[in-house]
């Protein structure tokens, strides 16, 4: 299958463009153009002033703030079939976080003009954005809740489980997950090293979290175990 052909295929099982008629979907995807970018590249900066709006079509890419000192807040994750930059197309407002590669990547882009003409000719698209953004504000909902009302040790354990639940890695009975930094823990639960070092310290202590080798361990009702 041609490049071409691979995007038509991609196109027709994406959260946007699903259950269009194959000739919409065939016009549409001769509107992207691919772009490739190499790990820990950067799409665009928080605060830029650009508008067009991506599809990844292989890889992972991160939406991230960062302070004055270079510490990361992980906003969202965001990998095959999902969209970024589309914030910046609707409102033309500068871009709301930086986006970089976490991986080899694979985007197609689309222009702002023809995006929103798409929108226009296609109702049943502009319901798919809608839903994928209220799918989006539920999941930074949660992380507010979380960096309002949980301490460090309970975010820790929330997030493992999270992860183990999405990767679904078992081992005796627990999720297994490969360590990450303490950095990169930190940014993806919005605090610092120094506090994730810490808290890590106490719930490998009380037993909550378990260290073998280069993978966590830790059970799918952990956060029973502790206080938020
Ligand atoms: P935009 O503001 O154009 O550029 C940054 C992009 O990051 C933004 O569009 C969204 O695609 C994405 N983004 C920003 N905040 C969030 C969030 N809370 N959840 C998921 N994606 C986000």
């Amino acid at each position: 299958m041609g490049e071409k052909g691979k995007l038509l295929d991609f196109l027709g099982r994406s959260v946007l463009f699903k259950n269009l008629p194959e000739s919409d979907l065939r016009k549409i995807s001769l509107m992207f153009e691919t772009i490739d970018l190499p790990m820990g590249e950067v799409l665009f900066y928080e605060k830029e002033n650009s508008s067009d709006m991506y599809l990844v079509l292989e890889g992972k890419v991160r939406a991230s703030l960062f302070d004055e000192h270079g510490n990361e807040l992980v906003l969202a994750e965001l990998g095959p079939g999902e969209f970024i930059g589309e914030m910046s197309m609707i409102d033309q407002l500068p871009r709301s976080a930086t986006v970089i590669a976490q991986e080899p990547t694979k985007l197609a882009m689309l222009r702002r003009e023809t995006f929103l003409k798409i929108l226009r000719d296609n109702p049943d698209i502009a319901i798919n954005v809608i839903k994928a953004l209220v799918a989006r504000l539920r999941r930074t909902d949660d992380m507010v809740e979380a960096l309002a009302f949980r301490n460090v040790e309970s975010r820790i354990v929330k997030f493992l489980v999270e992860a183990g639940r999405e990767r679904g890695v078992m081992e005796e009975g627990k999720y297994k997950l490969r360590k990450m930094t303490h950095r990169d823990l930190a940014s993806r639960i919005g605090s610092s090293r120094e506090a994730v070092t810490k808290a890590l310290k106490t719930l490998t202590f009380k037993g909550i979290i378990e260290e073998r080798g280069n993978f966590w361990l830790v059970s799918p009702d952990a956060e029973e175990d502790i206080d938020p």
